[in-house]
């Protein structure tokens, strides 16, 4: 008989001890551009390391510090607190050029890039990817159903070819030439074949040159490169706390956002695993950012969307411009329905509203809490992108607030509408809100009990 706690000749005596579940996750609840950069930027003293674990150069995270405006693509916010790990993971798609570009301007500016980290396993987006993101998109553009509006960083491709294996290149591969060129020589033709029959003249990929141009690239990389897994596995072995920074956001998820018109990884709590290594019970604390009210870039379904001047008032308040394309956001009303369905599937315990300031003026506020379907009316969000094209959203109107919030620092200073419009928010969502927002700036950020 086995003695207890052991089996065979392993010792499982401390396999009943709970995991120490000491990291966060920030992760956006709607499509995007909730203002993440800014909570990470301010929870990361309180972190050991920030990660990046989905997404890449499409993302664009905003940081103010004391009037200096920071927008992040590819480096995680936390960079901005000096020498702390600032990790790409692996389940990123890196642009090289673009990611050294972002490094040495913010090195220019005086930030201390010691921390930035590159994990070996994450993919490289190339400017084969890039053409056929611009490609894919203009053969939509007059197609029924339209673009999906991407940020033609080739976000999309670069993920394919991760899938696809014998098409792929790693970070890892830009540091072994000899890697790097065997795999160029074969996929150099066969993109050039494959994009040239898409259309709009003939395409050719010289292989010779694009190793040389990403072994260059890789070359500068070198010493921020290595594996992050057993790097950030060491870090939680030895007690610290991760900070998980999500890009994109749930309704843009591959697999659980309003599909197609989605971005083409995981950007919800669920991606962290797959993106970091890290398991999920390792996540003590998941807090889901959300604006106030509702934007959106790009194409697809947007229930509450606004136009004219409410949309164009929320647009400027706002500064409603992307940081990554510069395109004007949609703008709309607070969708709690979608918000609800994105504090599910992420499983956040806190909630942070942010650009709460926005609404300041507005002598009534509309917020969607249901959806009448061609079935009826349901309080669940529908994700299918033609499904969700066909619901009208069902308001719930509340008094609106005309205080300026941007000097307000403490939860009793809140106006009573702005805190009767926060509670709204956690009834319907069934999660606490604990932060909230009142503008752009670090200080901006007011806690509640
Ligand atoms: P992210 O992609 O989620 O990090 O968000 P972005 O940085 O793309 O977009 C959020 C925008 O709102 C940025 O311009 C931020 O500076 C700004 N911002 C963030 N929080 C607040 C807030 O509470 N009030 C206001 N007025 N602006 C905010
Ligand atoms: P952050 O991290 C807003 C949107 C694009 C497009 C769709 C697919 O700043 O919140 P892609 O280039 O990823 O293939 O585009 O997803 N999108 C975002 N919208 N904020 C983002 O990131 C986004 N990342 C992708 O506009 O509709
Ligand atoms: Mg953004």
């Amino acid at each position: 008989m086995l003695q207890s706690g052991t089996v065979g000749s392993r010792d499982f005596s401390n396999s009943t001890q709970p995991v120490a579940a000491a990291c966060t996750a920030v992760v956006g609840l709607q499509w995007g551009d909730e203002g993440k950069g800014k909570i990470v930027d301010a929870l990361a003293p309180t972190h050991d390391a920030v990660i990046r674990y989905n997404g890449g150069a499409n993302a664009g995270h905003s940081v103010q510090v004391g009037g200096e405006r920071y927008a992040l693509h590819l480096v995680p916010s936390g960079i901005l607190n000096p020498g702390k790990p600032a990790v790409i993971a692996g389940g990123v798609v890196v642009d090289p050029e673009a990611l050294l570009k972002e490094l040495d301007a913010l090195s220019a500016r005086g930030v201390d890039i010691s921390g930035f980290v590159l994990s070996d396993r994450a993919h490289v987006v190339m400017p084969y990817h890039k053409d056929e993101d611009a490609l894919r998109e203009t053969m939509l553009k007059n197609a029924e159903g339209g673009e999906i509006g991407t940020t033609r960083r080739g976000i999309g491709p670069c993920y394919a070819d991760k899938a696809n294996r014998s098409s792929a290149i790693r970070v890892g591969d830009l540091i072994r030439p000899a890697v790097l060129r065997r795999k160029l020589v074969v996929i150099a033709p066969f993109k050039s074949a494959v994009l040239s029959a898409m259309g709009s003249g003939p395409r050719r990929y010289d292989p010779h040159q694009l190793a040389e141009q990403f072994e260059r690239l890789g070359e500068r990389l070198r010493p921020s490169i290595t594996d992050t897994v057993y790097l950030l596995h060491d870090m939680v072995t030895n007690g610290s706390r991760l900070l998980f920074e999500g890009a994109n956001a749930t309704l843009l998820d591959v697999d659980h956002g309003t599909y197609p018109f989605v971005t083409a990884s995981g950007c919800s709590v669920l991606g962290i695993p797959a993106g970091t290594g890290v398991p999920g019970v390792r996540i003590g604390d998941a807090l889901g950012v959300m604006k106030a009210y509702s934007t959106r870039v790009g194409g697809g379904p947007f229930p509450t969307e606004l136009q004219g001047d409410v949309a164009h008032r929320i647009r400027e308040r706002g500064r409603e411009y992307g940081t990554t394309t510069g395109r004007p956001r949609r703008v709309g009303w607070l969708d709690l329905v979608a918000v609800r369905y994105s504090a599910m599937i992420n499983g956040v315990n806190a909630l942070v509203v942010t650009l709460l300031d926005v609404l300041s003026g507005f002598e009534e506020i509309r917020v969607c809490t249901s959806y009448q379907t061609p079935s009826g009316e349901t309080r669940r969000f529908l994700p299918d992108g033609d499904a969700l094209k066909a619901v009208e959203p069902i308001y719930t109107t509340i008094a609106g607030f005309g205080e300026d919030l941007s000097t307000v620092r403490s939860e009793r200073d809140l106006p009573p509408a702005a805190r009767a419009y926060l509670a709204l928010i956690e009834r319907e969502v069934g999660v606490k809100v604990r932060y909230v927002g009142v503008g752009p700036d670090r200080q901006q950020t007011i806690a509640l009990s």
